[in-house]
Formats: structure tokens, sequence, C-alpha cells
């Protein structure tokens, strides 16, 4: 384990000495917590402070979509492909339970939050429903991996055995940690969570494959032959899980990765859309999106950059490994970031008051060989919890459940 000096060394190489500040006023057992979480800690982050995102630039330009019309011709093919690479046991399913859903305003993780009305539908719940409806159709259960991180793993795992995994095979889940990463105040410089603890979060859900082999669960896939995975959202409540025709679809066309897309409510919607960039297919954040680019209409007349994401993707295992040792590109998020003072004393920021730095898997879609733009009809299956009320928030997420039929 590190020693005061070798610790002192490293953050000096950071500029982040302030981190033993405290040093001198804790107890043993303190001192060799921090020493072990300043080892462990990956500061390299804090390099990026000063730039939004190193994302590559390119020259954007709108990609074609399989669209509906399209998939509804070919669904009883799509679907009988699919279903029969279900059956062999080819496709796993990730779900990404690691993000923090400070919007949401609830302390516990978010897949434990309750939208019922009259029952209690808790969206784990309804995530492995969804996912159930495949199994049962297919009679084959699917290998879910849940990722979660050092914040809610415990909380979780939990959770799931309470309700007896909703129903789910226990030998069929397998929990795994994301990493964590320093939490920074806008010039860069580490919060303290405590006089011991440096302040971090989770890395994004960019990290997930990376994590799920530091986990070992890699090796599991290739025992298992898993050779392609569903990666999803644990807040969008009506989506489809393992879908089969779009399984089918992606397998027919030859493809290593596919992506849900729905059709923007509105030009300006804060979705990331799926384009080519410099020929290759890519996903600019509605942020990158300019507003040249938001009023570009097609042949038909209607808007180019017209397919946003929803966070339900296809990757084959294969060209997920050869990818694995790639950079990606790292986000920086302006956040609210509980810590301590320089007098030690405990500060609950109402407002961001930092940085975090995330690797998004919307970024792994520009380093797959191609992808698949999948249109899926939006009040079908794309009902985000992000917010309590309001735009894409628990009011809309139930209504649209209840739209489709679902009983709360
Ligand atoms: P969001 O981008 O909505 O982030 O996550 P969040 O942290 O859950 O919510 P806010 O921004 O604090 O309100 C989209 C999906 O990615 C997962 C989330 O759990 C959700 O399924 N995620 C996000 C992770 O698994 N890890 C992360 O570090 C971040």
């Amino acid at each position: 384990m590190y020693s005061r000096e070798e610790a002192l060394k490293k953050l000096k190489k950071y500029g982040q000495e302030h981190v033993l500040d405290f040093y001198g006023d804790i107890d043993e057992d303190k001192r060799k917590a921090l020493l072990a979480q300043i080892e462990e800690t990956d500061f390299s982050v804090l390099e990026h402070t000063y730039c939004e995102s190193d994302k590559k630039e390119g020259v954007i330009e709108p990609i074609k979509a399989l669209q509906i019309k399209e998939i509804e011709e070919k669904k009883a093919y799509f679907l009988q492909k699919g279903s029969e690479a279900i059956k062999e046991g080819k496709l796993g399913a990730v779900l990404l339970a690691g993000g923090m859903g400070t919007r949401l305003g609830f302390d516990e993780p978010k897949g434990m939050f309750d939208i019922g009305i009259t029952r209690h539908v808790y969206i784990f719940m309804r995530l492995i429903e969804n996912l159930m409806s495949v199994t049962d159709e297919c009679g084959k259960f699917i290998h879910l991996f849940v990722m979660t991180s050092e914040k809610n793993h415990d909380d979780t795992t939990a959770f799931f055995k309470e309700h007896d995994n909703f129903g789910y095979p226990s030998e069929y889940i397998h929990f795994f940690k994301q990493e964590m990463v320093p939490a920074t105040d806008y010039e860069g410089k580490v919060y303290m969570e405590s006089p011991y603890r440096i302040a971090t979060s989770p890395n994004g859900n960019g990290g997930w494959f990376s994590s799920l082999n530091s986990a070992g669960l890699i090796d599991l896939m290739d025992e298992k032959d898993i050779e392609w995975l569903n990666v999803f959202a644990v807040d969008n409540v009506l989506q489809k899980i393992a879908d089969p025709v779009f399984l089918g679809a992606v397998l027919d066309g030859g493809y290593v990765s596919g992506s849900k897309v729905v059709k923007k409510a509105s030009p300006d919607e804060k979705v990331g859309v799926m384009c080519l960039k410099d020929s290759h297919p890519s996903i600019v954040e509605y942020y990158e999106l300019t507003e040249e680019l938001m009023d570009t209409k097609d042949s038909f007349g209607d808007p180019a950059y017209n397919f946003g994401v929803i966070l339900n993707y296809l990757f084959s295992v294969r060209e997920l490994k050869r990818i694995m040792n790639e950079k990606m590109p790292l986000h920086i998020v302006e956040k609210k970031i509980p810590h301590i003072d320089e007098k030690g004393e405990y500060i609950d920021p109402k407002e961001p008051n930092g940085h975090k730095y995330e690797k998004l898997v919307l970024d792994m879609v520009e380093m797959m060989t191609d992808c698949l733009p999948f249109e899926v009809e939006r009040d079908k299956e794309f009902a985000p919890i992000k917010n309590r009320t309001g735009k894409d928030s628990v009011d809309t997420a139930r209504a649209l459940l209840e739209k489709n039929g679902y009983k709360l």
C-alpha cells in the first residue's frame, strides 16, 4: 500500500496535494483508507478539465435508418431470425443501472422507484417483465448483466433478492460494478467528500464493457457462447428488451451493431441524433447539433437529422472485444457535488458546483465498424423517466404506459 510520501508524489503530479490537508487530524484507519483511495484513483481524467468533450470532429451528414414501414414488411422474417439466435443462447442483455439519477431526486437506486398507482410497479420490475415477455415467447432465458456502481450496488442487489428477481432465475442475473472517478470544482481541484475520502462519481455509462471484463464476466459470455449484447438504460419503462425483430434485422443486414431510434418530437429535442461523421455511423449530442443542421431537410422535406437514440443498442461481442482497449472520449458534465470545505464543514450544494467526468455508451457507435439505425414507434417504446414531473418524467411515463394498456 502507498506510504504518505508516495501518495503525495502522485497528488503533486496532478496538482491535488490538498487531498492530504486533513491527514494530520485523522486516525490510523482513516489514513490507511485515504492512502488506498489515492493509490487506486485514476487522476488522469482531470487533465480534461477545460474542454467539454475530447470527441473527434468530422463532417456530419444524414444517415439512412431502417424505418418502421420497411420493418413491418419484413417483420415475420426478422422475428424468426432473431428468435432463432435467442433460442441458441447467442444474445445477452446489459442493464445500465449505475447512474446517480440526480434529476429524479430519489435517494435509492432509480430502478427501485415505484411508478405504480393502485399497486407496486417498480422500474426494475417493469424491465424484467419486458425481458420475460421475450424469454417466455422463445422458451429460453437470456443472461442479464446488471451494471451498478459503488454508490448503489448493495441496495440494488438486496432489492432484487427481496423480490426474488421479479421471477427471473438468479443463475441468469449477474451484477457488476462500474468504476468511479474523482469529481472536481470548475478549476479541476478534486473535492473531498470527508476528511479521509475523495468525492467520486460513477465514470459514465460508456465503460460498461471494460467493467464487465474486470468482473470476469466476459469469460462467462465466452463459455456460454454469447455473441450479442443488447445494452439498455434503466429509465425507459416502455422499451422492448432483447427484441428479436431488432436482432433479426441486425443479423440480416450483416451489421456488427444496431441502435434503436425514434423520430424526434421536435427539431430541438434534447436527444443524441444518429448521423454519419466522415461517412461513418455516429451520434451527435443535442448540444453539438448546430441550428443549421437542425433545420436541414431531406429530399421529402422532412428534417434530415430526425432519428434520436433511446439508449437501446445491440453490439457484437467480437467487435466489443476489438475496441475494448481503444481510448473513449471523455465528457465533462456539470453537476452538484456534495463535499467538505477547507474547514471540514459539509456542503450539500443546491446548484451545480463542479465537474464529473464520463464516458458515454453512444460513443461506442462511432468505434464500431458499422451500425444499423432501427426505427421504433416512439409512443410504444420510449418512456424515459428522468424527472419527477414535466418532460421525460414519472407523469409522462405513466401516461404512456396507460396508453399502451398497462395497468398501474
Ligand atoms: P443518465 O444520463 O440519465 O444519468 O443515464 P443518471 O446519472 O442516471 O441521471 P441524472 O443525470 O443524474 O439525473 C442514462 C443511463 O445510463 C446509466 C443510468 O443508470 C441510465 O440507465 N448510467 C449513467 C450508468 O449506468 N452509469 C453512469 O455513470 C451514468
